[in-house]
């Protein structure tokens, strides 16, 4: 067993990382507080050349190992879950499954475009009725001459208002007494197609708060055959492979957030006194860090177990789950005690763990529930009902 990282991964994990505290952390809380991310960050991550990951540089990709990316998600989440969810929809979500599914026609023309960010991603699967249980997505594509029209609404579409190719998940007609989830295609549609309308999710969320999260909805909406995904009726293996690569994006993303949590506590626990003493000095507050540091280099291990996995082209679904489960839910019980750690201060928006505690909620949540993420282990160990 190795688990050393090459030079590769530690090479763009230093961009990532001089990236990410130079030109994103210092901005974070403004980004939190405007609702927004302002648009040179994309551009500026597509020069360095992250958004083009693992994909092949004869397709305008960075070439990179799954192990490096994970490296990379752990930098960006370290300094703003909006911005590393931005890369994960568009560099995991969407180029990988293209990446994976496309014809060679379809990898040429949009995987260049999207490595150099001219092009911004988004992945439409959630409705309003279809949320966890995913195949049970009400959207329809009816065959008309030349391809087929959808009609439907998609919600909660990160990256949507801004993007230019959106993969979409529409049903055909169902034959033959098949399952629900065989109906389902993808289809790539170019987003100023009409028919196409996106308006912003409305309500301030939570946590994510510079994320883009949009409402689609779909009227007569026409997209030519030859811009099937993967193949007519194959739809729900292409949504739950491109799962397979986003999991194991939030899941890095998630150690970055956890990471951030223990930097700023450390930092805390150092300085602030109290009964004459640093509180670091106590017990209690001792066994907290212990146990925020012992489950961050757990997950840290699970996550790069995972990424190491899909880098020898093996199935890694297993992997990719129990990497986004157990990294999700201990960065959230690490940014609950950071949060109780600062005191006040950790409830006030002075101090970053508020963010952080805000944040890791949606990476428990998007991309497969930790419920989900329990159902797909447990089919996977047990057997499928
Ligand atoms: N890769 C390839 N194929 C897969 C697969 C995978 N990881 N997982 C399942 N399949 C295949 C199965 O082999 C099966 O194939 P056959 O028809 O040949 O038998 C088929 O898919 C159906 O599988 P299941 O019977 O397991 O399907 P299910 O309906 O029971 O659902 C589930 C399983 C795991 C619960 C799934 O529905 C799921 O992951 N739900 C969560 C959805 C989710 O994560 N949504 C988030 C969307 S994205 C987002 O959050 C926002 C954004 O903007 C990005």
């Amino acid at each position: 067993m190795d688990f050393s990282h090459s030079e590769h991964e530690l090479r763009w994990q230093t961009i990532a990382r001089d990236f990410a505290q130079r030109e994103v952390s210092p901005i974070a809380r403004e980004m939190d507080e405007l609702g927004a991310m302002p648009p040179s960050i994309v551009s500026r991550m597509a020069e360095l050349g992250l958004l083009g990951s693992t994909i092949s540089s004869d397709l305008g990709g960075s070439d990179m190992t799954s192990v490096a990316l994970a490296m990379v998600y752990e930098e960006l989440g370290r300094a703003c879950s909006s911005v590393r969810g931005f890369m994960t929809v568009h560099s995991s979500l969407v180029m990988q499954c293209i990446n994976q599914w496309g014809n060679d026609k379809q990898k040429s023309t949009y995987l260049p475009m999207l490595a150099s960010g001219q092009s911004i991603g988004c992945y439409c699967l959630t409705e309003p009725e279809a949320g966890s249980d995913a195949a049970n997505i009400q959207t329809t594509a009816t065959p008309v001459d030349g391809g087929y029209e959808l009609r439907g609404e998609k919600i909660w579409i990160t990256n949507a208002n801004i993007a230019s190719l959106a993969i979409v998940f529409a049903k055909l007609p169902i034959v033959d007494n098949q399952k629900p989830h065989g109906a389902i295609t993808a289809f790539l549609i170019d987003t100023s197609t009409k028919g196409f309308q996106r308006k912003k999710m409305p309500g301030k969320e939570l946590g994510h708060r510079a994320s883009d999260h949009a409402h689609i909805t779909l009227e007569k909406c026409f997209v030519p055959s030859e811009n099937i995904l993967g193949g007519e009726r194959q739809g729900f293996k292409v949504a739950m492979s491109a799962l397979d690569h986003g999991r194991l994006g939030v899941a890095a993303g998630a150690l970055g957030v956890h990471q951030a949590c223990l930097d700023a506590t450390v930092s805390f626990v150092r300085s602030r006194k109290q009964f004459g003493s640093r509180i670091g000095d106590f017990e209690m507050i001792q066994a907290s860090v212990a146990e925020m540091k012992a489950s961050l280099e757990a997950s840290r291990y699970l996550v790069y177990l995972a990424a190491w996995k899909k880098d020898t082209g093996e199935t890694s679904t297993l992997e990719a789950s129990i990497a986004k489960f157990h990294a999700t839910e201990a960065a959230l019980k690490a940014a609950s005690e950071a949060v109780l750690i600062h005191g006040g201060r950790g409830y006030s928006n002075e101090y970053p763990v508020e963010r952080y505690y805000r944040d890791i909620k949606g990476l428990q949540i998007y991309e497969g529930t930790s419920h989900i993420q329990r159902i797909v282990i447990a089919r996977n160990v047990i057997g499928k009902p």
